[in-house]
């Protein structure tokens, strides 16, 4: 069985065959699917999934770097995500993680100090509720790094999700709490630098995601992406491991079960 630790699949990508997509995870063993938070645009569309699939789905709670950018309500939606973990909407028993969060300077570096508010802000409330972090991070890397080592032995634990950095960035991130490495479908990717760094990175280390409807995995690259690709996934780090699938199907999935409390 595998677990896809992050997916969107309440996107509005889905909104024509939502459920065919889960009874297609189910059906290629996908045991639960993570569904990390973006923003108060895309909440209710997550909670109405909770709602619908219960245990089968593992909701997080947060707010995306990005829906910081230009986003004169930044601090009312950090607000909300203070008062959704503390008191989860009806017909939701709780929250498993708090995600995803992060920095993301890719598309402008202007709100770079209104993110890294943000994100510290979430990394206090992880510790209050004591619930893992899923990190979303892009060209950031060492300034994320940064703020996540201001908290060392804090008790700090979650997933360095869409992980794309390098063997150092690797080794220097596992020893800054209990953490462990989302690896998705750019890992299927011809001439993928991250192949070559996930050969280097341990097993006990990894969890595997597909950031369903994006990201989509070779063979289906450039199509949507959906949680029962995870499969691909895992099957190219066997292949970059030496090891079986089932391995890597068990392992992984240990790893993320540690992680979220499942
Ligand atoms: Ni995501």
């Amino acid at each position: 069985m595998l677990i896809d630790t992050h997916s969107h699949i309440y996107d509005e990508a889905f909104d024509s065959d939502r459920q065919e997509v889960v009874e297609r995870a189910k059906a290629e063993g996908v045991e639960r699917i993570v569904l990390p938070a973006i923003d108060g645009e895309s909440n209710e569309r997550l909670f109405d999934m909770c709602r619908e699939w219960g245990d089968y789905v593992v909701p997080l709670m947060g707010l995306h770097p990005t829906s910081v950018n230009d986003n004169p309500r930044w601090r009312e939606e950090l607000a909300e995500v203070e008062r959704l973990l503390a008191a989860p909407p009806q017909g939701i028993e709780r929250f498993y993680g708090v995600g995803e969060i992060g920095l993301d300077l890719y598309w402008s570096r202007d709100w770079q100090s209104e993110q890294e508010e943000v994100f510290r802000a979430q990394l206090e409330l992880a510790l209050k509720h004591n619930l893992p972090i899923v990190v979303h991070t892009r060209d950031a890397w060492e300034e994320m790094a940064a703020i996540v080592e201001e908290y060392r032995g804090r008790g700090l634990r979650g997933i360095f999700h869409a992980f794309s950095s390098d063997v150092a960035m690797y080794e220097q991130l596992r020893l800054a709490g209990d953490f462990v490495f989302g690896i998705g479908g750019v890992v299927t990717f011809k001439k993928s630098a991250l192949a070559e760094v996930v050969k280097s990175m341990r097993l006990e280390d990894l969890v595997i995601e597909t950031d369903s409807p994006y990201l989509t995995p070779t063979p289906y690259r450039g199509t949507r992406n959906e949680s029962s690709y995870v499969r691909f996934v895992a099957q190219k780090i066997a292949e970059l491991k030496g090891e079986t699938y089932e391995v890597v199907a068990e392992r992984t999935t240990a790893n993320a079960k540690r992680i979220f409390n499942l």
